[in-house]
Protein backbone atom coordinates (compact mmCIF):
# COMPACT_ATOMS: atom_id res chain seq x y z
CA UNK A 1 0.00 0.00 0.00
CA UNK A 2 1.37 3.38 -0.96
CA UNK A 3 2.07 5.88 1.82
CA UNK A 4 0.53 9.01 1.32
CA UNK A 5 3.62 11.19 1.82
CA UNK A 6 5.20 9.48 -0.80
CA UNK A 7 2.38 9.34 -3.02
CA UNK A 8 1.61 12.72 -3.04
CA UNK A 9 5.53 13.66 -3.71
CA UNK A 10 4.71 11.39 -6.53
CA UNK A 11 1.65 13.10 -8.01
CA UNK A 12 3.39 16.71 -7.66
CA UNK A 13 6.37 15.28 -10.26
CA UNK A 14 3.65 14.68 -12.22
CA UNK A 15 2.10 16.26 -15.60
CA UNK A 16 -1.94 16.69 -14.35
CA UNK A 17 -3.28 20.46 -14.54
CA UNK A 18 -5.56 20.75 -11.64
CA UNK A 19 -9.11 22.77 -12.78
CA UNK A 20 -9.88 22.08 -9.38
CA UNK A 21 -9.05 22.83 -5.65
CA UNK A 22 -7.64 24.68 -3.67
CA UNK A 23 -7.43 28.11 -5.49
CA UNK A 24 -3.42 28.45 -5.30
CA UNK A 25 -3.08 25.02 -8.12
CA UNK A 26 -0.16 24.42 -6.63
CA UNK A 27 1.57 27.47 -8.48
CA UNK A 28 4.79 27.82 -7.03
CA UNK A 29 5.51 31.33 -8.85
CA UNK A 30 2.93 32.65 -6.98
CA UNK A 31 3.12 31.26 -3.56
CA UNK A 32 6.16 30.38 -1.48
CA UNK A 33 6.56 29.40 1.54
CA UNK A 34 9.93 27.88 3.45
CA UNK A 35 9.69 24.74 4.55
CA UNK A 36 6.16 24.29 7.23
CA UNK A 37 7.67 22.62 9.80
CA UNK A 38 10.16 25.71 10.29
CA UNK A 39 6.39 27.54 10.92
CA UNK A 40 4.40 25.51 12.28
CA UNK A 41 4.34 26.83 16.25
CA UNK A 42 1.51 27.05 18.54
CA UNK A 43 0.20 30.20 20.55
CA UNK A 44 3.89 31.54 21.77
CA UNK A 45 4.40 34.85 23.13
CA UNK A 46 3.95 37.29 20.24
CA UNK A 47 1.16 34.79 17.73
CA UNK A 48 -2.07 36.08 19.42
CA UNK A 49 -4.93 33.15 19.66
CA UNK A 50 -7.42 33.17 16.94
CA UNK A 51 -10.43 32.56 19.57
CA UNK A 52 -9.37 35.72 21.32
CA UNK A 53 -7.35 37.73 19.04
CA UNK A 54 -5.84 41.08 20.23
CA UNK A 55 -2.51 41.15 18.63
CA UNK A 56 -1.38 39.99 15.09
CA UNK A 57 -4.12 37.59 14.10
CA UNK A 58 -6.80 40.55 15.51
CA UNK A 59 -4.58 43.04 12.55
CA UNK A 60 -5.21 40.19 10.02
CA UNK A 61 -9.17 40.16 10.98
CA UNK A 62 -8.85 43.70 10.11
CA UNK A 63 -7.39 43.41 6.79
CA UNK A 64 -9.89 40.88 5.81
CA UNK A 65 -12.48 43.72 6.35
CA UNK A 66 -11.07 46.16 4.70
CA UNK A 67 -10.29 44.53 1.77
CA UNK A 68 -13.80 42.69 1.26
CA UNK A 69 -15.93 45.79 3.07
CA UNK A 70 -17.35 44.12 5.68
CA UNK A 71 -17.98 45.58 9.09
CA UNK A 72 -16.21 42.56 10.72
CA UNK A 73 -14.16 39.31 9.90
CA UNK A 74 -13.18 36.12 11.25
CA UNK A 75 -10.54 33.83 9.85
CA UNK A 76 -11.15 30.45 9.71
CA UNK A 77 -9.37 27.60 9.74
CA UNK A 78 -11.77 24.81 9.82
CA UNK A 79 -13.38 25.99 6.53
CA UNK A 80 -16.75 27.47 5.44
CA UNK A 81 -18.38 24.51 7.02
CA UNK A 82 -17.64 25.87 10.40
CA UNK A 83 -18.54 29.35 9.56
CA UNK A 84 -21.71 28.28 8.15
CA UNK A 85 -22.48 26.03 11.33
CA UNK A 86 -21.49 29.04 13.54
CA UNK A 87 -23.21 31.51 11.06
CA UNK A 88 -26.56 29.76 11.92
CA UNK A 89 -26.14 28.88 15.73
CA UNK A 90 -25.57 32.49 16.68
CA UNK A 91 -28.35 34.20 14.21
CA UNK A 92 -31.13 31.66 15.31
CA UNK A 93 -32.31 30.05 18.97
CA UNK A 94 -32.94 26.50 19.77
CA UNK A 95 -36.14 25.90 17.82
CA UNK A 96 -36.40 28.34 16.03
CA UNK A 97 -37.97 28.73 12.43
CA UNK A 98 -35.48 29.18 9.30
CA UNK A 99 -35.70 29.47 5.75
CA UNK A 100 -33.42 27.34 3.56
CA UNK A 101 -33.09 26.81 -0.05
CA UNK A 102 -32.65 23.47 -0.37
CA UNK A 103 -29.44 23.05 -2.17
CA UNK A 104 -27.64 23.95 1.21
CA UNK A 105 -24.21 22.10 1.85
CA UNK A 106 -24.67 19.49 4.42
CA UNK A 107 -23.24 21.79 6.92
CA UNK A 108 -26.68 23.80 6.69
CA UNK A 109 -28.25 20.72 7.99
CA UNK A 110 -26.17 19.38 10.52
CA UNK A 111 -25.98 23.09 12.35
CA UNK A 112 -29.98 22.85 11.79
CA UNK A 113 -30.06 19.33 13.85
CA UNK A 114 -27.84 21.13 16.08
CA UNK A 115 -29.58 23.79 16.85
CA UNK A 116 -33.32 21.86 16.92
CA UNK A 117 -34.19 24.74 14.14
CA UNK A 118 -37.69 23.88 12.26
CA UNK A 119 -36.39 24.43 8.17
CA UNK A 120 -38.99 25.49 5.86
CA UNK A 121 -37.46 24.64 2.91
CA UNK A 122 -37.74 26.40 -0.76
CA UNK A 123 -36.67 24.43 -3.76
CA UNK A 124 -34.62 26.43 -6.60
CA UNK A 125 -35.78 25.45 -10.15
CA UNK A 126 -33.50 23.52 -12.35
CA UNK A 127 -32.34 24.82 -15.13
CA UNK A 128 -33.72 23.66 -18.17
CA UNK A 129 -32.82 20.67 -19.81
CA UNK A 130 -29.85 20.00 -17.15
CA UNK A 131 -29.32 19.29 -13.59
CA UNK A 132 -28.21 22.38 -12.59
CA UNK A 133 -29.61 24.34 -10.28
CA UNK A 134 -30.69 27.98 -10.82
CA UNK A 135 -30.99 31.11 -8.92
CA UNK A 136 -33.11 31.62 -5.88
CA UNK A 137 -36.50 33.82 -6.68
CA UNK A 138 -36.79 36.83 -4.61
CA UNK A 139 -41.02 36.70 -5.30
CA UNK A 140 -41.27 33.40 -3.89
CA UNK A 141 -38.53 34.17 -1.31
CA UNK A 142 -40.84 36.70 0.10
CA UNK A 143 -43.94 34.66 -0.27
CA UNK A 144 -42.32 31.92 1.63
CA UNK A 145 -41.94 34.61 4.73
CA UNK A 146 -45.27 35.67 4.42
CA UNK A 147 -46.75 32.41 4.86
CA UNK A 148 -44.80 31.32 7.58
CA UNK A 149 -44.50 34.32 10.01
CA UNK A 150 -41.47 34.13 12.62
CA UNK A 151 -38.79 33.16 10.39
CA UNK A 152 -35.67 33.42 12.11
CA UNK A 153 -32.86 33.75 9.05
CA UNK A 154 -33.20 33.20 5.58
CA UNK A 155 -30.24 30.60 4.55
CA UNK A 156 -29.07 30.61 0.66
CA UNK A 157 -26.14 29.44 -1.37
CA UNK A 158 -25.22 31.83 -4.11
CA UNK A 159 -23.25 31.42 -6.39
CA UNK A 160 -23.61 27.84 -6.10
CA UNK A 161 -20.68 25.09 -6.49
CA UNK A 162 -21.97 25.87 -10.90
CA UNK A 163 -21.98 29.56 -10.47
CA UNK A 164 -25.13 30.49 -10.44
CA UNK A 165 -25.49 33.71 -8.30
CA UNK A 166 -29.43 35.05 -7.06
CA UNK A 167 -30.33 38.46 -6.66
CA UNK A 168 -29.14 38.85 -3.12
CA UNK A 169 -29.50 42.42 -2.83
CA UNK A 170 -33.16 41.78 -3.01
CA UNK A 171 -33.37 38.69 -0.73
CA UNK A 172 -31.91 40.78 1.63
CA UNK A 173 -34.33 43.52 1.63
CA UNK A 174 -37.26 40.94 1.37
CA UNK A 175 -35.54 38.80 4.78
CA UNK A 176 -35.22 42.05 6.39
CA UNK A 177 -38.86 43.42 5.69
CA UNK A 178 -39.89 40.15 7.79
CA UNK A 179 -37.59 40.88 10.58
CA UNK A 180 -35.10 37.82 9.36
CA UNK A 181 -31.18 38.06 8.84
CA UNK A 182 -29.83 36.80 5.61
CA UNK A 183 -26.81 34.11 5.56
CA UNK A 184 -25.21 33.80 2.80
CA UNK A 185 -22.88 30.61 1.71
CA UNK A 186 -20.74 31.94 -0.13
CA UNK A 187 -18.31 29.30 0.02
CA UNK A 188 -17.87 30.12 -4.07
CA UNK A 189 -17.63 33.46 -4.29
CA UNK A 190 -14.73 34.57 -2.37
CA UNK A 191 -13.08 36.22 -5.46
CA UNK A 192 -16.05 37.98 -6.01
CA UNK A 193 -15.78 41.78 -5.52
CA UNK A 194 -11.89 42.08 -6.71
CA UNK A 195 -13.32 42.47 -10.33
CA UNK A 196 -16.05 43.38 -12.44
CA UNK A 197 -16.35 40.30 -14.61
CA UNK A 198 -18.00 38.53 -11.12
CA UNK A 199 -21.11 39.29 -9.57
CA UNK A 200 -20.95 41.46 -6.65
CA UNK A 201 -20.04 40.11 -3.15
CA UNK A 202 -22.91 39.28 -0.88
CA UNK A 203 -21.00 41.28 1.46
CA UNK A 204 -21.59 44.45 -0.47
CA UNK A 205 -25.59 43.58 -1.12
CA UNK A 206 -26.63 43.81 2.17
CA UNK A 207 -26.41 40.13 3.68
CA UNK A 208 -26.02 39.82 7.79
CA UNK A 209 -23.51 36.78 7.50
CA UNK A 210 -21.42 36.20 4.62
CA UNK A 211 -19.26 32.81 4.47
CA UNK A 212 -16.77 32.51 2.32
CA UNK A 213 -13.65 29.53 1.34
CA UNK A 214 -10.57 31.08 0.69
CA UNK A 215 -8.81 27.79 -0.17
CA UNK A 216 -11.47 26.90 -2.93
CA UNK A 217 -11.33 30.36 -5.62
CA UNK A 218 -8.50 32.28 -4.03
CA UNK A 219 -4.96 31.17 -3.63
CA UNK A 220 -4.47 29.81 -0.21
CA UNK A 221 -4.56 26.23 1.70
CA UNK A 222 -7.53 23.64 1.87
CA UNK A 223 -9.77 24.68 4.93
CA UNK A 224 -9.08 28.33 5.11
CA UNK A 225 -12.20 31.01 4.94
CA UNK A 226 -13.04 33.53 6.24
CA UNK A 227 -16.81 34.70 8.10
CA UNK A 228 -18.25 38.10 7.53
CA UNK A 229 -20.52 39.90 9.70
CA UNK A 230 -22.11 43.42 8.90
CA UNK A 231 -23.88 42.82 12.79
CA UNK A 232 -21.77 43.52 15.39
CA UNK A 233 -24.35 42.38 17.89
CA UNK A 234 -24.19 38.80 17.02
CA UNK A 235 -20.00 38.71 16.52
CA UNK A 236 -20.09 37.79 20.61
CA UNK A 237 -22.05 34.85 19.64
CA UNK A 238 -20.19 34.17 16.60
CA UNK A 239 -17.06 33.84 18.63
CA UNK A 240 -18.67 31.58 21.28
CA UNK A 241 -20.03 29.14 18.63
CA UNK A 242 -16.19 28.99 16.75
CA UNK A 243 -14.80 28.19 19.73
CA UNK A 244 -17.37 24.99 19.42
CA UNK A 245 -16.73 23.89 15.62
CA UNK A 246 -13.14 25.19 15.36
CA UNK A 247 -10.24 23.48 16.59
CA UNK A 248 -8.66 24.93 19.67
CA UNK A 249 -5.39 24.73 18.21
CA UNK A 250 -5.80 26.07 15.04
CA UNK A 251 -2.70 25.86 12.74
CA UNK A 252 -0.52 28.50 12.21
CA UNK A 253 0.36 27.47 8.64
CA UNK A 254 -3.26 27.56 7.80
CA UNK A 255 -3.68 30.90 9.06
CA UNK A 256 -0.37 32.08 7.56
CA UNK A 257 -1.87 30.52 4.22
CA UNK A 258 -4.73 33.30 4.90
CA UNK A 259 -2.25 36.35 5.58
CA UNK A 260 -0.06 35.44 2.33
CA UNK A 261 -3.51 35.29 0.22
CA UNK A 262 -4.53 38.52 1.84
CA UNK A 263 -1.19 40.29 1.30
CA UNK A 264 -0.97 39.23 -2.23
CA UNK A 265 -4.60 40.53 -3.02
CA UNK A 266 -3.91 43.71 -1.18
CA UNK A 267 -0.55 44.69 -3.12
CA UNK A 268 -1.46 42.67 -7.05
CA UNK A 269 -5.07 42.02 -6.86
CA UNK A 270 -6.07 44.20 -9.29
CA UNK A 271 -3.03 43.11 -11.85
CA UNK A 272 -3.63 39.18 -11.12
CA UNK A 273 -7.92 39.75 -11.72
CA UNK A 274 -7.33 41.58 -14.72
CA UNK A 275 -4.82 39.26 -16.68
CA UNK A 276 -7.38 36.28 -15.70
CA UNK A 277 -10.33 37.87 -16.92
CA UNK A 278 -7.96 38.41 -20.07
CA UNK A 279 -7.50 34.55 -20.07
CA UNK A 280 -10.65 33.45 -19.24
CA UNK A 281 -12.15 35.46 -22.54
CA UNK A 282 -9.71 34.14 -24.21
CA UNK A 283 -10.95 30.75 -22.99
CA UNK A 284 -14.40 31.43 -24.07
CA UNK A 285 -13.96 33.07 -27.29
CA UNK A 286 -11.92 30.25 -28.49
CA UNK A 287 -14.75 27.04 -26.62
CA UNK A 288 -17.41 29.01 -28.28
CA UNK A 289 -17.31 27.15 -31.99
CA UNK A 290 -17.97 23.46 -29.55
CA UNK A 291 -21.16 21.23 -30.78
CA UNK A 292 -21.68 18.32 -28.56
CA UNK A 293 -20.20 20.09 -25.43
CA UNK A 294 -19.94 23.15 -24.47
CA UNK A 295 -19.26 25.72 -21.70
CA UNK A 296 -22.35 27.30 -19.67
CA UNK A 297 -22.77 30.95 -20.72
CA UNK A 298 -24.58 33.98 -19.67
CA UNK A 299 -27.44 32.67 -21.99
CA UNK A 300 -28.93 31.32 -18.94
CA UNK A 301 -29.34 34.95 -16.72
CA UNK A 302 -32.66 35.78 -16.72
CA UNK A 303 -33.65 32.01 -17.00
CA UNK A 304 -34.62 29.83 -13.42
CA UNK A 305 -33.97 33.05 -11.19
CA UNK A 306 -30.16 33.13 -12.29
CA UNK A 307 -29.34 36.56 -11.28
CA UNK A 308 -25.89 36.27 -12.48
CA UNK A 309 -23.05 33.78 -13.41
CA UNK A 310 -19.44 33.34 -12.27
CA UNK A 311 -17.65 32.39 -15.59
CA UNK A 312 -14.28 31.16 -13.43
CA UNK A 313 -16.34 28.02 -12.98
CA UNK A 314 -15.75 26.03 -16.16
CA UNK A 315 -19.06 24.23 -16.38
CA UNK A 316 -18.32 22.02 -19.56
CA UNK A 317 -21.85 20.45 -20.46
CA UNK A 318 -23.42 17.43 -22.21
CA UNK A 319 -25.28 18.41 -25.53
CA UNK A 320 -25.50 15.83 -27.63
CA UNK A 321 -22.53 13.36 -27.16
CA UNK A 322 -22.80 9.56 -26.06
CA UNK A 323 -20.94 10.65 -22.08
CA UNK A 324 -22.32 11.51 -18.87
CA UNK A 325 -20.57 13.99 -17.07
CA UNK A 326 -18.52 11.14 -15.15
CA UNK A 327 -17.18 10.09 -18.53
CA UNK A 328 -16.48 13.23 -19.52
CA UNK A 329 -14.00 13.66 -16.60
CA UNK A 330 -12.28 10.18 -16.78
CA UNK A 331 -11.17 11.44 -20.64
CA UNK A 332 -10.04 14.69 -19.32
CA UNK A 333 -7.94 12.79 -16.95
CA UNK A 334 -6.86 10.06 -18.63
CA UNK A 335 -6.26 11.39 -21.78
CA UNK A 336 -5.69 14.80 -21.75
CA UNK A 337 -3.97 14.66 -17.90
CA UNK A 338 -6.59 17.23 -16.40
CA UNK A 339 -8.27 17.02 -13.61
CA UNK A 340 -11.64 18.47 -12.87
CA UNK A 341 -13.15 19.34 -9.53
CA UNK A 342 -16.37 17.29 -9.89
CA UNK A 343 -18.50 15.76 -12.20
CA UNK A 344 -22.68 15.71 -12.43
CA UNK A 345 -24.96 13.62 -14.68
CA UNK A 346 -24.91 16.07 -17.56
CA UNK A 347 -21.71 18.14 -16.74
CA UNK A 348 -18.16 18.17 -15.69
CA UNK A 349 -17.17 21.80 -13.23
CA UNK A 350 -13.79 22.48 -13.26
CA UNK A 351 -12.92 25.41 -11.09
CA UNK A 352 -10.28 28.32 -12.54
CA UNK A 353 -8.75 31.41 -10.32
CA UNK A 354 -5.91 33.91 -10.67
CA UNK A 355 -3.21 31.14 -9.98
CA UNK A 356 -3.91 29.39 -13.08
CA UNK A 357 -1.31 29.46 -16.24
CA UNK A 358 -1.69 29.99 -19.72
CA UNK A 359 -1.03 26.91 -20.37
CA UNK A 360 -3.71 25.42 -18.25
CA UNK A 361 -6.31 27.05 -19.95
CA UNK A 362 -4.87 26.08 -23.36
CA UNK A 363 -4.58 22.22 -22.31
CA UNK A 364 -7.89 22.71 -21.49
CA UNK A 365 -9.45 24.42 -24.63
CA UNK A 366 -7.39 21.64 -26.68
CA UNK A 367 -8.66 19.16 -24.91
CA UNK A 368 -12.53 19.88 -25.25
CA UNK A 369 -12.20 20.53 -28.66
CA UNK A 370 -10.55 17.20 -29.20
CA UNK A 371 -13.54 14.91 -27.06
CA UNK A 372 -15.96 17.70 -29.26
CA UNK A 373 -14.43 16.16 -32.47
CA UNK A 374 -14.57 12.81 -31.16
CA UNK A 375 -17.31 11.59 -29.49
CA UNK A 376 -20.38 10.22 -30.85
CA UNK A 377 -23.28 11.74 -30.82
CA UNK A 378 -26.39 10.89 -28.22
CA UNK A 379 -29.61 9.41 -29.14
CA UNK A 380 -31.15 10.04 -25.89
CA UNK A 381 -29.38 9.06 -22.69
CA UNK A 382 -28.58 12.12 -20.58
CA UNK A 383 -31.57 14.28 -20.09
CA UNK A 384 -33.57 11.35 -19.34
CA UNK A 385 -31.70 11.16 -15.79
CA UNK A 386 -32.33 14.87 -15.31
CA UNK A 387 -36.02 14.56 -15.82
CA UNK A 388 -35.82 11.88 -12.44
CA UNK A 389 -33.93 13.85 -10.78
CA UNK A 390 -36.74 16.74 -10.78
CA UNK A 391 -39.47 14.08 -9.84
CA UNK A 392 -36.56 12.98 -6.45
CA UNK A 393 -36.20 15.88 -5.13
CA UNK A 394 -38.66 17.08 -2.82
CA UNK A 395 -38.86 14.14 -0.12
CA UNK A 396 -41.66 13.99 2.46
CA UNK A 397 -40.66 15.13 5.90
CA UNK A 398 -42.16 12.80 8.61
CA UNK A 399 -39.68 14.26 11.84
CA UNK A 400 -37.40 17.14 12.25
CA UNK A 401 -33.85 17.07 11.84
CA UNK A 402 -33.20 17.20 15.50
CA UNK A 403 -36.28 14.91 16.34
CA UNK A 404 -34.32 12.00 13.83
CA UNK A 405 -31.01 12.31 15.63
CA UNK A 406 -32.51 10.69 19.10
CA UNK A 407 -34.35 7.84 17.18
CA UNK A 408 -33.20 4.48 17.17
CA UNK A 409 -32.20 3.34 13.90
CA UNK A 410 -31.35 0.27 11.91
CA UNK A 411 -29.43 -0.45 8.29
CA UNK A 412 -31.29 -1.91 5.79
CA UNK A 413 -30.32 -3.05 1.69
CA UNK A 414 -31.17 -0.38 -0.37
CA UNK A 415 -33.81 -2.04 -2.54
CA UNK A 416 -35.67 -2.09 0.25
CA UNK A 417 -35.80 0.79 1.72
CA UNK A 418 -38.71 1.95 0.08
CA UNK A 419 -41.26 4.00 2.45
CA UNK A 420 -38.31 4.34 5.14
CA UNK A 421 -37.56 7.76 7.16
CA UNK A 422 -33.36 8.14 6.43
CA UNK A 423 -31.19 8.67 9.98
CA UNK A 424 -28.10 9.33 7.76
CA UNK A 425 -28.21 12.39 5.21
CA UNK A 426 -27.75 11.03 1.57
CA UNK A 427 -25.81 13.02 -1.05
CA UNK A 428 -24.26 13.30 -3.88
CA UNK A 429 -20.52 14.00 -3.93
CA UNK A 430 -19.12 16.95 -4.79
CA UNK A 431 -21.81 19.15 -4.01
CA UNK A 432 -22.44 17.34 -0.53
CA UNK A 433 -25.70 18.52 -1.21
CA UNK A 434 -28.22 16.24 0.33
CA UNK A 435 -30.69 14.25 -1.21
CA UNK A 436 -32.49 13.29 1.51
CA UNK A 437 -32.20 14.58 5.07
CA UNK A 438 -32.96 13.06 8.29
CA UNK A 439 -36.32 12.38 9.36
CA UNK A 440 -37.45 12.50 5.68
CA UNK A 441 -38.79 9.47 3.91
CA UNK A 442 -37.41 7.49 0.68
CA UNK A 443 -40.05 6.94 -1.83
CA UNK A 444 -39.06 4.57 -4.80
CA UNK A 445 -38.17 7.50 -7.30
CA UNK A 446 -35.58 8.10 -4.64
CA UNK A 447 -34.14 4.89 -4.82
CA UNK A 448 -34.28 4.47 -7.84
CA UNK A 449 -32.19 7.67 -8.11
CA UNK A 450 -29.43 6.42 -5.90
CA UNK A 451 -28.88 3.36 -7.06
CA UNK A 452 -28.78 4.76 -10.52
CA UNK A 453 -26.22 7.21 -9.89
CA UNK A 454 -24.34 4.52 -7.26
CA UNK A 455 -23.83 2.24 -10.46
CA UNK A 456 -22.93 4.89 -13.05
CA UNK A 457 -20.10 5.44 -10.88
CA UNK A 458 -20.70 9.02 -8.72
CA UNK A 459 -19.67 8.95 -5.08
CA UNK A 460 -23.08 8.45 -2.61
CA UNK A 461 -22.41 9.34 0.51
CA UNK A 462 -24.32 8.86 3.81
CA UNK A 463 -24.59 4.61 2.98
CA UNK A 464 -24.02 1.96 4.93
CA UNK A 465 -22.70 -1.32 5.57
CA UNK A 466 -20.62 -3.24 2.79
CA UNK A 467 -20.51 -1.71 -0.29
CA UNK A 468 -22.68 0.77 0.25
CA UNK A 469 -25.10 -1.64 -0.61
CA UNK A 470 -27.23 -0.64 2.76
CA UNK A 471 -28.68 2.53 4.18
CA UNK A 472 -29.64 4.11 7.64
CA UNK A 473 -33.51 4.49 8.55
CA UNK A 474 -35.27 5.02 11.81
CA UNK A 475 -37.07 2.67 14.20
CA UNK A 476 -40.22 4.36 14.27
C1 LIG B 1 -21.80 25.44 -1.39
C2 LIG B 1 -20.79 25.00 -0.37
N1 LIG B 1 -20.84 25.50 0.87
C3 LIG B 1 -19.96 25.14 1.82
C4 LIG B 1 -18.98 24.23 1.58
C5 LIG B 1 -18.01 23.85 2.66
O1 LIG B 1 -16.82 24.52 2.45
P1 LIG B 1 -15.45 24.07 3.11
O2 LIG B 1 -14.90 22.97 2.28
O3 LIG B 1 -14.61 25.32 3.05
O4 LIG B 1 -15.73 23.67 4.50
C6 LIG B 1 -18.89 23.65 0.30
C7 LIG B 1 -17.87 22.64 0.01
O5 LIG B 1 -17.70 22.15 -1.06
C8 LIG B 1 -19.81 24.05 -0.71
O6 LIG B 1 -19.78 23.53 -1.94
Amino acid sequence: MDRLYDKLVSYAGKDFYPMHMPGHKRNPDLMKMPDPYLLDITEIDGFDNLHQPEGILEDLSCRISRLFGSGSAFPLVNGSTAGIMAAISAATCRGDKVLVARNAHKSVYNAIMLMGLKPVYYYPQLIDGSSIFGGISVAEIEELLINNPGIKAVIITSPTYEGIASDVKNIAAAAHRHKALLIVDEAHGAHFGFSSAFPETAVRLGADLVIQSLHKTLPSFTQTAVLHSNCDELNGKIRKYLSCYQSSSPSYILLTGIDRCISLLEERGGQLFDSFYIRLRAFYESVSDLVRISLLDDDIIGKASVYGRDPSKLVVRINNADLNGHQLQDILRSRHYIEMEMAAIDYALGISTIADSEEGFLRMDKALHDIDNSCASADDGNNRISVNLNAVIKPERLLLPSEAADHKSEIVSIKKAVGRVVATAVSLFPPGIPLVVPGERLDADMIDFISHMKYTGFTVTGLAGRDYEGIEVLLL
